[in-house]
């Protein structure tokens, strides 16, 4: 496609209203807005608008039976967007919006068909960015965004990686710099009982747990070709860079760090994803090493950005180690593992003698 996709800088605190105001008006015409939230980027368009939501598969190449996410800007909304709201929800609504927790209830009448894929529930957020959220009032409607990246490639969490993904395709493009978080929403449904985690994303499951103690997460990858998704967005495939990835599991650090040596050596063109720790102890070998930080919340917001590098620099093999399920540590141990396609080496504890 020749369409020219507009750029605005925008204040990520205070984004300018002209911006703003055009990137509204493209919403309400039926057109595609690109937008940083505080997790990635979102790739949006006007929830109550059919053809609009059919834009957005087309451009990201998603499957029909993917549903989006709608974001909404104030709570009072909700019975526009969902129906027969539990208790539960408003109070985790006023207790986590805006913020990283989606939470899927039962659809409004009004919610297209294809913005679901079918179902008859719906997913739903308020995001904590201030240029997601003026973006939501100028247009003045609730906003269907799944990540602004192509269908299976590591979500954006800059402007750049979405014109990577997406140039020509949206018409308009607001650039609010990195994305704060770097992994998407967690993603709560209310319509089973008890509420499932159905995927652990930018707020922690213990703090989520902290509200709903009978809280279940158990999780579910699912084969590609699985259809229709029985849990949308369960694909293990997703996240994924055109690079193998493989994941290495083990609390002996030793017997981990020669087990990926071990892999290292069998390959050509490999990189390295690692905490500043980890990295230390491959300095001495030429290959790239992407440092993910020191903690889950720095590894949360280098994540992808990471994985595109090395994607660029023409690794074809990623190799990773799997973090602590704890915290942010939950949600990059899912999206590294849905990376790697399942290629998980769990390196028992060496003995010593
Ligand atoms: O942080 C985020 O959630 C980002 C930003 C842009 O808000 N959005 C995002 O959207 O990650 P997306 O499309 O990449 O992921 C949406 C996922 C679907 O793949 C599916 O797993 C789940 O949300 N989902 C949507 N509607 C659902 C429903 N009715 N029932 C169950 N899961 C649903
Ligand atoms: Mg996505």
């Amino acid at each position: 496609m020749s369409k020219r996709t507009r750029v605005f800088r925008v204040d990520p605190k205070a984004p300018q209203p002209e911006a703003i105001a055009v990137a509204g008006r493209t919403i309400r015409a039926g057109g595609l807005v690109a937008f940083p939230t505080e997790t990635v980027y979102g790739l949006g368009a006007n929830a109550f608008d059919d053809a609009a939501v059919a834009k957005i598969f087309a451009a990201k190449g998603r499957p029909a039976n993917d549903p989006l996410i709608v974001h909404i800007a104030r709570i009072d909304q909700l019975p526009q967007v969902a129906k027969g709201i539990p208790a539960q929800a408003l109070e985790l609504s006023r207790r986590f919006w805006p913020g990283p927790l989606t939470l899927v209830l039962e659809k409004a009448e009004r919610i297209p068909a294809n913005l679901t894929a079918g179902l008859d529930t719906v997913a739903l957020r308020m995001p904590n960015h201030a240029v997601a959220l003026a973006l939501l009032r100028s247009a003045n409607t609730p906003i269907a965004a799944p990540s602004a990246n192509q269908f299976s490639r590591p979500s954006p969490t800059s402007a750049r990686h979405v014109i990577d993904d997406l140039d020509g395709l949206v018409d308009v493009l607001l650039d609010g710099g990195l994305t704060p978080i770097g992994v998407e929403s967690t993603i709560l449904s209310l319509v089973d009982d008890p509420p499932r985690v159905l995927r652990p994303g930018g707020i922690p499951i213990e703090a989520l747990r902290e509200a709903l103690p009978d809280l279940h997460y158990e999780p579910a990858y699912l084969a590609d070709d699985v259809s229709p998704a029985p849990a949308p967005g369960n694909m293990l495939r997703h996240y994924s860079p055109r690079a193998r990835v493989i994941l290495f599991a083990g609390a002996d650090d030793a017997e981990v760090y020669a087990a990926m040596r071990a892999e290292i050596a069998g390959h050509k063109r490999v990189g390295l994803l690692a905490s500043d720790a980890d990295a230390v102890e491959f300095a001495d070998l030429e290959i790239p090493i992407e440092r993910l930080g020191a903690d889950a919340d720095a590894a949360a917001r280098r994540l992808f950005a990471a994985l595109r590098s090395l994607d660029q620099q023409g690794m074809d093999c990623i190799l990773a180690r799997a973090p602590a399920k704890t915290g942010l540590g939950l949600a990059l141990w899912d999206r590294l593992l849905r990376a790697a396609a399942g290629s998980l080496v769990e390196v028992p504890a060496g003995h010593t003698d």
